[in-house]
């Protein structure tokens, strides 16, 4: 099945950064967020890093124009009716994605394909929800989402190969790089992933480096673009807490218990670039 409407709940870091990829590949997306204004205000935040792109001479004015028009925002999530395709990115709880499920799969027309973009929860436990399981699998973009060329297609036990093969499809569309893995706690880059970032927090915790020397050492030593910390403060501390904890609670490996620093940090408010402050601060310009 092509997929040419698709549906995105949840406009945050992730829900905004796939409704640009898709557009720009052509699709039409519909954005659901809970608050009109909160929906309205990605749009317009879409539509001036689009503007932006014209102005650096990395696109031209009738195609951004053309991008902007194929996202529309709504607060309602009966207006995801019609797609073909809805992802959801909402906030990392897996009480808050079975619900919307259940919700999805009562609206969304029949044949469509109802997908996750869950860093780490079992997505069978979201597809198990619906009357459609066989058409419910993971569709796994990395952040920033139009800059990453990776997305993990997670497939189910339930999951159907066409599901799988339409997902692919899609994310190949979108420009990116698919890769398709079964449904574990983190999938392949999380699971690998976490306990370094993890550790990397421990070690500033017991003081073994500076924050930069740690960054410094791990860019410098192993040509990473960018430090763990920096990294942690770009996943946002909070998703990062909420990923530790499925992996943890999959696995029970200690590498992947998050350490009290890092759960006092969201605790604080201090979430990383999207609320201005984590291992740096960023409300210096
Ligand atoms: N941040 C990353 O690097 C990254 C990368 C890949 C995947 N993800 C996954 O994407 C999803 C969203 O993460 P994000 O980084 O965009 O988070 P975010 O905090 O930027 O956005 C979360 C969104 O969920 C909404 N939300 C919060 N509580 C809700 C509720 N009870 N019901 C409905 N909506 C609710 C918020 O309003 C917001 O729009 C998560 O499943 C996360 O694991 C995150």
């Amino acid at each position: 099945m092509a997929i040419e409407r698709l549906g995105i709940v949840g406009s945050g870091i992730m829900g905004s950064g796939i409704a640009e990829v898709a557009a720009r590949a052509g699709i039409t997306v519909v954005l659901r967020s809970r608050k009109q204004d909160t929906a309205d205000g990605m749009v317009a935040a879409l539509g001036a890093s689009l503007a932006k792109q014209v102005d650096r001479g990395r696109l031209d004015e009738a195609e951004a124009t053309a991008v902007r028009e194929r996202v529309s925002a709504t607060a309602d999530l009966d207006a995801l009716a019609d797609c073909d395709m809805v992802i959801e990115s909402v906030v990392e709880d897996l009480d808050v994605k079975k619900q919307l499920f259940a919700d999805l799969d009562r609206i969304v027309k029949d044949g469509a394909i109802l997908a996750s973009n869950t860093s780490t929860l079992p997505v069978i436990e979201m597809a198990v929800q619906t009357g459609r399981p066989e058409q419910v699998c993971g569709v796994h973009f990395f952040n920033p989402a139009p800059a990453m060329k990776l997305v993990e297609i997670v497939r189910t036990l339930a999951s159907s190969d066409d599901t799988v093969a339409a997902a692919r499809e899609f994310a190949e569309r979108c420009g990116k790089s698919p890769v398709v893995v079964e449904d574990r706690a983190g999938f392949i880059v999380n699971a690998l992933l976490f306990p370094y970032l993890n550790n990397a927090v421990r070690m500033l915790e017991n003081r073994t480096a500076s924050r930069d020397d740690i960054d410094a050492a791990m860019m410098g030593g192993c040509n990473f673009p960018m430090g763990p910390l920096a990294l942690l403060d770009l996943v946002g501390l909070d998703t990062s807490v909420a990923i530790l904890d499925a992996l943890y609670e999959e696995f029970r490996d200690p590498n992947y218990a998050a350490v009290p620093l890092l759960r006092r940090m969201v605790t604080a408010g201090h979430l990383g670039r999207k609320s201005g402050r984590g291992f740096y601060d960023y409300t210096k310009k």
